[in-house]
């Protein structure tokens, strides 16, 4: 039976001497990935909608974005040959496939094989989803064949000429890649 309601009681955490193995990484630690609307690192990627990326792993071909819309928005029709995990911070969104609507709290999985069109309505919140995606996005035209693709490296090339066009500067792209 324990005498203090505080877990932490009699416990004592020293921190690991060795953080990093040799040749892992830094960690990346962005105190305020969402709540920090600065329009300037939000890349367009569709009419009204925004992609600010917080971690790009070229290695994996990967990204993890918030994905951001002011007011109505849309994201074309794309395929994801890999998985994509949502998280719906603020507003609403919905995919024209599919009978739900995500709203702040909802999580989103994506299977491997899944064609889609982001759709977000005038709501009067500004919409915010973490998105974390195994790349590419495969856009595809009115017939559903491929049209483009977007994936780890066409979002270092945007997101470069972006940030250097915003005057955030080129070289922030870099504090991303892991
Ligand atoms: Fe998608």
């Amino acid at each position: 039976m324990t005498t203090t309601d505080d877990p932490l009681d009699g416990i004592e955490a020293l921190p690991q001497e060795m953080v990093f193995k040799p040749g892992a990484m830094p960690e990346l630690f962005i105190p305020d990935a969402w709540g920090d609307d600065d329009p300037r690192y939000y890349i367009p990627l569709g009419p009204g909608v925004g992609s600010k990326p917080i971690w790009i792993s070229p290695s994996k071909n990967a990204w993890v974005d918030i994905l951001r819309a002011e007011n109505a928005g849309l994201l074309q029709r794309h395929y994801h040959p890999h998985d994509v995990f949502g998280l719906c911070i603020s507003g609403s969104w919905r995919y024209l496939e599919h009978d739900w609507v995500a709203e702040p709290g909802s999580f989103i999985y994506e299977s491997p094989g899944e064609s889609h069109t982001l759709v977000v309505e005038e709501s009067g919140e500004v919409m915010r989803t973490m998105f974390h995606v195994n790349g590419p996005l495969i856009w595809l035209d009115d017939d559903g064949n491929p049209a483009g693709i977007h994936d780890a490296f066409t979002l270092i090339d945007m997101a470069r000429e972006h940030y250097e066009a915003v005057g955030i500067g080129a070289d922030y792209v870099d504090t991303l890649i892991r």
